[in-house]
């Protein structure tokens, strides 16, 4: 058998712990299919005296020490965007050091730079753990759906979030005591922010969007939109229009550029992505002449994750290194990110309103004057002089109309909330 690799890991939380107790468990097997052992030769965490369920063998003191270990590669299990995760990558991809990363947040932000690094020095870069757990779909992109190329994804990336709106949809509980729950079950953190406001699924999809399209991982104009506006009353109403709504990644090729979405989705019921329920994550992928595919699994926890970590750690030990995302590095084009608004879709709308004469032609008048036609609509109760909820599906338009509509109508004195738009995805 071929010499062994070295492994050296930084972070010792959910993944690090998952991955050195997999290899542990699993390793005459992974030695078959590696073609050679797998050895962690260092590790370290931010505090060593945490229980953690395993033997803290070769502990060094920090991160950068790792570096000067004779690892063949290095598992970056940090996390953020900057600090030492950035640190940490640059210098070992400078030393000649292969790097296995779960951090999409990273490599959102600096993943072409660090891609042309690796790619000068003929080393890997993976990042298989980054998007979706334990879900395969950066090496179907990278490696699979490349013979027609793949013109659009749509993902559920957070479980978090889709844990949520489950149990939102489940409970008929609203987004705040169903967030308390998840958080004292473990499944949401203490500060949700990054999960919930849709910045956690941003940076995976900018990742998918790279693989899929050849661009440099883009963020910064992505329009981005979490799930805390959804109230129950839109989860019910959307079931009773024969919908789920689900917070989605969509990254979509058009002729005016890549248009790059997180926001929350009205999904018909009974097709793939409607029917992902709990922590789930899933990516549809339309592979053009293809075909569309559908990929389904654990997005987080330990064991999914660290599944991913491992199966990179394999590829680099059989010697397969190949470009970080699928093309070279220094061919990734920059992404030009479609007209703010252009997007098109039919949209669910939810106004509260007073229920007094006239209302629903102010509304319908708003939405004529921007050309948004209406499909069709739904007033529950009657309360004269009070507040009830109008419901409307739109035809297909485009987000702006919408919007722009939508201004007009919440300055209206009869209209008591600010509106709720939707818009809605494989119909
Ligand atoms: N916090 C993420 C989720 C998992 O809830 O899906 C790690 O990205």
């Amino acid at each position: 058998m071929n010499k062994p690799l070295k492994i050296a890991i930084a972070g010792l939380g959910t993944v690090g712990g998952g991955v050195i107790k997999a290899m542990q468990a699993g390793d005459n097997a992974l030695a078959d299919r590696a073609g050679r052992r797998l050895e962690i030769v260092a590790m370290c965490a931010r505090d060593k005296n945490k229980k953690r369920g395993f033997d803290l063998k070769n502990w060094v003191g920090d991160p950068r020490a790792l570096v000067g270990t004779d690892a063949d590669v290095i598992v970056e299990l940090i996390g953020g965007e900057d600090g030492p995760a950035l640190a940490l990558v640059q210098e070992a991809l400078t030393a000649g050091r292969h790097v296995v990363t779960a951090n999409k947040a990273l490599l959102a932000r600096h993943g072409a730079k660090l891609a042309i690094l690796a790619e000068e020095k003929n080393l890997a870069l993976k990042f298989e753990a980054a998007v979706a757990g334990g879900i395969p779909i950066v090496k179907a992109l990278r490696e699979s759906l490349i013979t027609y190329g793949v013109v659009a994804v749509r993902g559920i990336l957070n479980g978090t979030c889709n844990y949520i709106l489950t149990q939102m949809e489940a409970t008929g509980r609203p987004f705040g005591d169903v967030l308390q729950d998840a958080q004292k079950l473990g499944y949401a953190e203490a500060d949700p922010t990054l999960d919930v406001g849709g910045g956690d699924t941003a940076h995976k999809l900018a990742l998918l969007a790279g693989l899929a399209f050849g661009t440099a991982p883009e963020i910064d104009s992505m329009a981005v939109q979490g799930i805390a506006h959804i109230t129950p009353e839109d989860i019910a109403f959307a079931r009773e229009f024969g919908y789920r709504i689900k917070l989605l990644g969509i990254a979509k090729k058009t002729p005016y550029g890549i248009d790059q979405r997180v926001q929350p989705a009205m999904v018909s019921a009974g097709t793939p992505l409607a029917d992902v329920n709990g922590a789930f994550n899933a990516v549809m992928a339309d592979a053009d002449a293809a075909g569309s595919f559908f990929f389904e699994g654990r997005g987080a926890g330990d064991a999914p994750t660290a599944s991913a970590v491992i199966a990179d750690i394999v590829d680099i030990a059989r010697g397969n290194i190949g470009p970080v995302f699928g093309i070279p590095a220094r061919s990734l084009i920059s992404l030009t990110p479609t007209p703010s608004g252009s997007a098109s879709s039919a949209f669910y709308l939810r106004f509260q309103v007073l229920d007094v004469p006239g209302v629903l032609a102010e509304i319908a008048g708003h939405l004529a004057e921007w050309r948004v036609s209406i499909e069709s609509m739904i007033q529950r109760g009657r309360a004269p002089g009070e507040a009830v909820s109008i419901v409307m599906i739109t035809h297909e338009t485009t987000h702006a109309s919408v919007g722009n509509a939508l201004k007009t109508i919440a300055a209206s004195d009869k209209v008591i909330a600010p509106p709720c738009m939707i818009p809605m995805e494989a119909r």
